[in-house]
């Protein structure tokens, strides 16, 4: 992404200096033990439930929605282990149902289902906004679009208020693709002030700009509120979690059982995997930069060295790896690696994800099998283990 040029409207320099306000203030709030440090309790090994109320195939007939992920998958959440999921959902769609004016929409209704069956079964869910880049786009200009999304929010959290503040979380956006930290930095603390306005109890998730990856999070103030968890997401090493992907850089694209750790030694035979000099630069880079366990905690240290800098809970919402090509040990080593090390630095995490190409879980015919290794390597039992 290139970054984009600090804009100069009206509105965007009310938005920088009431985020200037809000940080000189923030430090005042973070006194005491917050709120979303307790609530934080019950986020801290999550699987996300992606490709269903959000992403491909955008199909959100009642019938889809109803059977893509099941009652007893939600069981089966809760009986590997997990204590939350986190619940991506595209922002069109509810849009409709703000533009219903207090009717349901069948979408709804059926996340309305889908957040008690969760909550029935014990676990803590995250309302996580996750729209299309369609919808994030016009976000990085402009007035109306920050006021639509505003409202939406509103609405949302209004709709969601009476539930249990301590199991029902609100993630302001998944991965808000803004190349202006500073900008996006004001759009969420406006966004978290109408969540607040309605939901005065409720712990909103924030994070930071571009997507929201570690070295997003690090340069990232605090919003001028308590209870409030800041996320991450955590794919490094990409040439390894990514491999095969077709939807992102490509670079990883043409690459096939890529292992982990890397060094130079393992990864020299799959250089010809790339087809140009850029792509065996980065692959090449993959290996010179000798990613094992260690990094991966000197890593994660870094996360937990935010938190304590700015007195705030972290929280890693997505971390995983594409299963098509990645050798199963080696993924199965890579999760344990970032598990251990966020379990080591008092960090939640959700693993990206139920059932999609990075599962958890494989469903054939009928039949939902957990993979044993990576319930293992999460910390967590495999239902034929118990
Ligand atoms: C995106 C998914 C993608 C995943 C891993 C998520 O935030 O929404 O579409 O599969 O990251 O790249």
């Amino acid at each position: 992404m290139l970054p984009q040029k600090l804009r100069s409207s009206a509105f965007v320099s009310t938005l920088i200096l009431a985020t200037l306000l809000n940080v000189a203030t923030a430090g005042a709030q973070q006194g005491g033990t917050d709120i979303a440090a307790e609530h934080a309790r019950h986020l801290r090994h999550g699987i996300n439930a992606s490709m269903w109320f959000a992403q491909a195939p955008r199909n959100y007939s009642k019938e889809r929605l109803q059977t893509y992920t099941t009652p007893d998958d939600i069981a089966l959440i809760a009986h590997m282990g997990f204590d939350h999921v986190r619940l991506s959902i595209d922002a069109d769609p509810l849009v409709e149902w703000q533009r219903a004016h207090g009717n349901t929409t069948a979408f709804m209704t059926e996340l309305d289902r889908v957040v008690n069956t969760v909550l029935g079964n014990h676990l803590a869910v995250i309302i996580d906004i996750h729209p299309e880049s369609s919808y994030k786009t016009p976000l990085r200009q402009g007035t109306n679009s920050v006021q639509n999304f505003t409202a939406l929010w509103r609405a949302l959290a209004a709709h969601f208020a009476s539930s249990d503040p301590e199991y029902v979380f609100f993630e302001i956006m998944n991965e808000p693709e803004q190349d202006d930290p500073y900008r996006w930095q004001g759009i969420q603390s406006v966004v978290a002030d109408a969540i607040r306005a309605v939901a005065p109890r409720h712990t909103i998730i924030a994070g930071g700009a571009h997507w929201s990856g570690l070295e997003d999070l690090l340069v990232l103030e605090p919003l001028g509120q308590s209870n409030i968890i800041y996320t991450f997401h955590d794919y490094e090493p990409f040439p390894f979690t990514h491999q095969g992907a077709t939807w992102t850089s490509p670079e990883v694209q043409p690459l096939r059982a890529i292992p982990y750790p890397s060094s130079t030694e393992v990864v020299y035979p799959k250089l010809e995997q790339e087809p140009d000099l850029a792509g065996r630069y980065f692959l090449e880079q993959y290996g010179l930069g000798r990613w094992d366990a260690d990094r991966v905690e000197k890593t994660i240290e870094f996360a937990a060295r935010w938190s304590q800098l700015h007195h705030a809970p972290v929280y890693c919402g997505e971390f995983g790896v594409l299963r098509d090509y990645a050798p199963p040990a080696m993924r199965a080593q890579w999760l344990h690696d970032m598990r251990a090390a966020m379990e080591k630095n008092n960090i939640g995490w959700a693993m990206w994800d139920y059932q999609a190409n990075f599962g958890v879980v494989t469903k054939a015919n009928g039949v939902t099998t957990p993979d044993p290794a990576i319930v293992n390597a999460l910390g967590l039992h495999a239902p034929e283990n118990r």
